[in-house]
């Protein structure tokens, strides 16, 4: 069984394409023949050791997986062998054969291809637990997305377009603009220009009611001085870079604001029931075609590496999907 691993993290250099053995599943588990894995901002973090936990090696890279099942371990029941699931976890994907615990994992619903169902993972999970569950967003109300090009960003406008809010989205360049708008955003916004506020709030000059914010930096503050009375500022990631910006304490009293952490990973530990349930609705809307996740490209098992890099690449728009 090939596996794409490193017995270290720390660099992408590491990780090679090696044969792994067979993988057994155990108890709760589910052995599946991979068909597609997603690849986002998160793994590269985890593969160079710079994310907040740090798996066991030797460490497959590539949570975000379909695949068909082969196998299930003892006290597995709702599964057989032959259907095809998807789920998220920490690793294992870019391999030929993975194991899940059957608890995270949500059947694939017919007619959905693998590599849109593996591109509609993580990031729909984050965005909709966020929009939704953290953030109570209603129909009407305004958004404002950072990075909202991006694999986070998009799947939030995507996904408070469909519900009926008004979606104001940030990208930095025309053609990341014109995809973001595409989407179903109703005003895309240069955040580079240093007049992009004015620009708001000449059509929200009361502010607007959330921010879906999954880059920080120097755009952190400038997006919650952007709120309106009651606003939420949802904190999401930090893909500026630019270290963990921070907010003085005057500015949500203010507002009568909230900062509002959303973590999919607590989600993910805590509640696989409604990971399970989100997951489902996701791949629905993805099936019935009211969302549409994009692939920036697809690359053989064989060239994970490559894919690994073409994350980081800066114009990419859409998920890298890896099929075994
Ligand atoms: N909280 C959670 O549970 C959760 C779950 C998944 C991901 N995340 C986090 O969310 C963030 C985004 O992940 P993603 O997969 O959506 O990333 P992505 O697809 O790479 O998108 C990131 C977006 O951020 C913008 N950006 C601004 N400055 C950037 C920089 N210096 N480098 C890269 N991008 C920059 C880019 O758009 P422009 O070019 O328009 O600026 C880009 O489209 C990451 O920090 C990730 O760790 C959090």
């Amino acid at each position: 069984m090939r596996a794409f691993q490193a017995s270290e993290l720390g660099s992408l250099a590491k990780f090679r394409i090696e044969d792994a053995g067979a993988p057994n599943p155990g108890q709760g588990q589910i052995l599946v023949s991979v068909e597609a894995t997603a690849l986002g901002f998160v793994d590269q973090l985890v593969m160079r050791g710079l994310y907040q936990v740090k798996p066991p090696v030797p460490f497959v890279p590539g949570g975000e997986i379909v695949g068909t099942i082969i196998a299930l371990g003892e006290g597995v029941t709702g599964f057989e062998a032959g259907q095809r699931i998807a789920c998220w976890q920490f690793g294992g994907g870019l391999a030929e054969q993975a194991v899940a615990a059957a608890e995270h994992a949500v059947a694939v619903p017919d007619g959905l291809e693998p590599q849109i169902a593996a591109a509609a993972l993580l990031d729909y999970l984050t965005a909709y637990y966020g929009l939704y569950d953290r953030g109570g967003l209603k129909p009407g109300q305004s958004l404002l997305v950072t990075g909202a090009s991006g694999g986070v960003g998009s799947a939030a406008v995507q996904l408070a377009s469909a519900s009926a809010a008004t979606v104001i989205g940030l990208a930095s360049t025309d053609e990341k603009r014109e995809f973001v708008s595409a989407l179903g955003a109703s005003r895309v916004i240069d955040y580079r220009d240093a007049n992009w506020r004015d620009l708001l709030k000449r059509e929200f000059p009361s502010g607007v009611d959330m921010v879906f914010d999954p880059v920080g930096g120097s755009l952190f503050q400038l997006c919650f001085r952007s709120l309106a009375k009651h606003g939420r500022h949802l904190v999401v990631g930090f893909a500026s870079g630019d270290g963990i910006p921070s907010l003085p304490a005057n500015l949500p009293l203010l507002k009568s604001g909230e900062l509002v952490g959303v973590d999919a990973r607590y989600l993910w530990e805590s509640d696989p029931a409604r990971v399970r349930q989100i997951l489902t609705i996701v791949l629905e809307l993805a099936r019935s075609g009211q969302i549409r996740p994009r692939i920036a490209r697809t690359f053989d098992l064989a060239d994970a590496a490559e894919a690994v890099e073409f994350v980081t690449v800066s114009n990419r728009l859409g998920k890298v999907v890896v099929t075994p």
